[in-house]
């Protein structure tokens, strides 16, 4: 019998980013539902505190480039993002679309069947670790029983505080490149993935990190073509803006 080798992603190891964000505002609902029109599982999601401690769906930390409005989220409240447009910008039949909070997006995605990988951005404003951890959890806390979570943070302290709240929950890491000390930087948090650059991904680490049972995910491939000769290495799944391409 020959064993099967695995040359792509299994249909719940492909994660729209951002949504769908290839046909859609990134961010937006409208993304999301393009996510599981599409067939995707999973969505990738970046949070952040406004000044009023509402926590909302955006990767920025200024609404400019991605609404009708200007300013940072440290200085914006909950009934500002309800005045911006956050989807004109990506195309005239998106106007209407809002910057949406975690909850509402959970709610959302619970309705669609989607899973969250929810990013952790941690920005200047932020007051404190814990009221950034302790609001993802409460938003978290509100969603179906059967929407799935995983968290991921460039921050390896923001992953750590979330583990300690919800301990039951994937934590991964989000590197660009792979420190020389990967293995003890997640111990330390703990985590047992790694969310990587697809340029820094190497034949070594996966083959070291599927014999620690350390799974490896890429960011962002949009052309599968680059990730052919990952998957029979061991890589585990891909964030992509086009789910489409991946999920054939
Ligand atoms: O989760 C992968 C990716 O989202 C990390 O980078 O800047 O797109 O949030 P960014
Ligand atoms: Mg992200």
């Amino acid at each position: 019998m020959t064993a099967s080798v695995k040359n792509g992603p299994a249909r719940d190891e492909v994660q729209a980013h951002r949504g769908a964000s290839a046909v859609a505002p990134e961010n937006t609902l409208a993304a999301f539902r393009a996510a599981a029109e599409q067939g995707a599982k999973w969505v990738e999601l970046d949070v952040a505190l406004l000044v009023d401690g509402t926590l909302v769906v955006i990767h920025d930390v200024t609404v400019d480039r991605t609404s009708s409005g200007t300013g940072s989220l440290g200085g914006l409240n909950r009934a500002d993002l309800e005045q911006l447009d956050a989807g004109s910008w990506f195309g005239t039949g998106f106007a209407g679309e809002r910057i949406p909070t975690l909850e509402e997006t959970l709610k959302v995605l619970g309705e669609l069947g989607l899973n969250a990988n929810v990013e952790i951005k941690q920005h200047e404003h932020h007051r404190s670790l814990e009221q950034l951890t302790s609001a993802v959890q409460a938003a978290l806390r509100a969603r179906a029983a059967h929407t799935q979570i995983m968290i991921s943070s460039f921050d390896p302290q923001a992953l750590a505080a979330m583990h300690r709240l919800e301990p039951e929950l994937e934590m991964a890491m989000l590197w660009s490149q792979v420190p020389a000390d990967w293995q003890a930087q997640l111990e330390a948090i703990p985590a047992k993935t790694i969310h990587l650059h697809y340029k820094a991904l190497s034949m070594g680490l996966l083959e070291e990190a599927s014999k620690l049972g350390i799974k490896v995910r890429a960011w962002t491939v949009n052309e599968p073509a680059i990730l052919l000769s990952f998957w029979p290495a061991g890589l585990t799944g891909v964030i992509t803006d086009n789910p489409a391409a991946f999920l054939g």
